[in-house]
């Protein structure tokens, strides 16, 4: 048993789910950081091409995304990667958080299906956006 055993589950989970990375189920199901932050220096909503809208919130201390938070009406997929963007966040200064991307969330996550690719770049361009907001007030853009 031991190692074969757990090779066997990993497989059933992956049929089970359709291919999708245990990652990707762990933070569908359990999202990090839901909802909206009172207290917000940054925030943004954007709606896709798919007609899924994500929204996120930074709180920033001298430069620092030091929380994150997001909401979204999309599917499982759409929420692992506000789950996944917001975390991947916190503790990044603002302008290296600026550089995050599809493909940062997509690798985090460890992949998604090809016709959910898109939801990792929703979740990307909804925290550009969050940024920017913040620039905007602090005046530096
Ligand atoms: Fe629309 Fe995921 S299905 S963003």
């Amino acid at each position: 048993m031991g190692e074969g055993f757990e090779k066997v589950v990993e497989e059933l989970e992956r049929d089970l789910v359709g291919g999708i990375s245990p990652t990707v189920v762990d933070h569908a199901l359990n999202p990090r950081n839901v909802g909206s932050m009172e207290d917000a220096d940054g925030f943004a909503q954007f709606t896709g091409p798919c007609g899924d809208t994500m929204e996120i919130w930074i709180k920033v201390r001298d430069g620092e995304i030091v929380r994150a938070s997001f909401w979204t009406d999309g599917c499982g997929t759409t929420v692992a990667s506000g789950s996944m963007v917001t975390e991947l966040v916190k503790g990044k200064m603002v302008l290296d958080a600026m550089e995050i991307t599809k493909e940062d969330v997509l690798s985090a996550l460890g992949g998604l299906p090809e016709e959910s690719e898109h939801c990792a770049l929703l979740a990307a361009t909804t925290l550009k956006l969050a940024i920017a907001d913040y620039l905007r007030r602090k005046g530096s853009l």
